[in-house]
């Protein structure tokens, strides 16, 4: 099994990735850690402990509150896209749970030295890491790697050049490129092609209890659906890199990321290697075979409750 922490902001493709990760027998999740994004972070902690408790998770894995906006810049939500709560769409009650004590950056710090390797799953901007490596960075030499949803090489959802998670906390993601720990990149490069089709969302509709919310959630998803003929599951695609990096095509590149000025947020991948003189930070995604991750997400599906 893969011992992996999602660092999360739910977020709907934030709920479906917790729900694969939380399901799959082949990973072993060991904490939770939220921060704002979507929508805020006591929100956002309160959607993650809604899905683990949904699984019936909730003695064993840890949700932890995190970060409650960016280091600098000022912070503002996904609302509009991922609803009011950021997971409309399905009733899971007012029972379900707390967050830990211990906050992210102490959580992260204690389940990660507790592990010889340990893979980080953050699929928010990268506040708590950034934070984490700050505080702690001892941690480093215990992750095996980050695969990180965010970014793209190609252009943003947020800015013509910036992706959502970095943009909303570039300085934390500056911090985590330049952090030395080997980085896979899942963006747009990716996502936007793996594109969940309404004929999967049709065909977990009335599959079990889980596809029932899956699809709940999805049908509030204000995305890009409309235009494209399906919905972008940016987050779930790290789980499915996990499980199925051989469905991915990646390139090993040097990423920096822009803090400030017109491209804020962005990520310039050093693709000729003529800046950095071929040396390489990050491992980004840059194909995806969308047929096969239709299929493994309906199939997933089926096997929950
Ligand atoms: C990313 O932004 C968020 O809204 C999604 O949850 C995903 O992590 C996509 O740009
Ligand atoms: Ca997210």
């Amino acid at each position: 099994t893969t011992k992996i922490i999602m660092d999360t902001d739910p977020g709907i493709d934030d709920a479906a990735a917790l729900t694969m990760a939380i399901n799959n027998p082949e990973i072993d999740l060991k904490l939770i850690t939220a921060v704002a994004g979507n929508v805020s972070v006591d929100k956002t902690t309160a959607n993650a402990l809604k899905i683990v408790n949904f699984f019936g998770k909730r003695d064993e894995i840890p949700v932890a509150e995190g970060a409650k906006e960016p280091l600098i810049k000022p912070f503002e939500d996904a609302a509009r896209i991922h609803g009011a709560s950021g997971m409309e769409g399905y009733d899971f009650g007012n029972d379900y749970g707390t967050p830990i004590e211990k906050s992210a950056v102490q959580a992260l710090r204690d389940a990660i030295m507790a592990e010889d390797e340990i893979t980080l799953v953050p699929t928010g901007s990268y506040t708590n890491i950034a934070l984490l490596f700050k505080e702690f960075p001892e941690v480093k030499s215990h992750i095996k790697q980050i695969v990180a949803m965010g970014g793209s090489l190609t252009g943003g959802n947020m800015t013509s050049v910036a992706e959502f998670n970095v943009f909303t906390d570039p300085h934390a993601a500056e911090i985590m490129y330049k952090s030395g720990v080997p980085i896979v990149t899942v963006g747009l490069d990716v996502t936007l092609k793996a594109l969940l089709t309404q004929d999967s969302l049709n065909a977990i509709k009335d599959m079990n209890e889980t596809g029932k919310m899956l699809y709940g959630l999805i049908s509030h998803y204000n995305d890009v659906s409309a235009e494209t003929g399906g919905h972008p599951m940016h987050d779930v695609n790290t789980i499915f890199y996990l499980l199925h990096p051989e469905a991915f095509t990646t390139k090993d590149v040097w990423i920096d990321i822009q803090t400030d000025g017109p491209a804020i947020g962005a990520m310039v991948g050093d693709i000729r290697g003529a800046y950095h003189d071929g040396k390489t930070n990050a491992k980004v995604c840059v194909d995806i075979d969308a047929a096969a991750f239709n299929k493994w997400f309906v199939e997933e599906v089926s096997k929950m409750r």
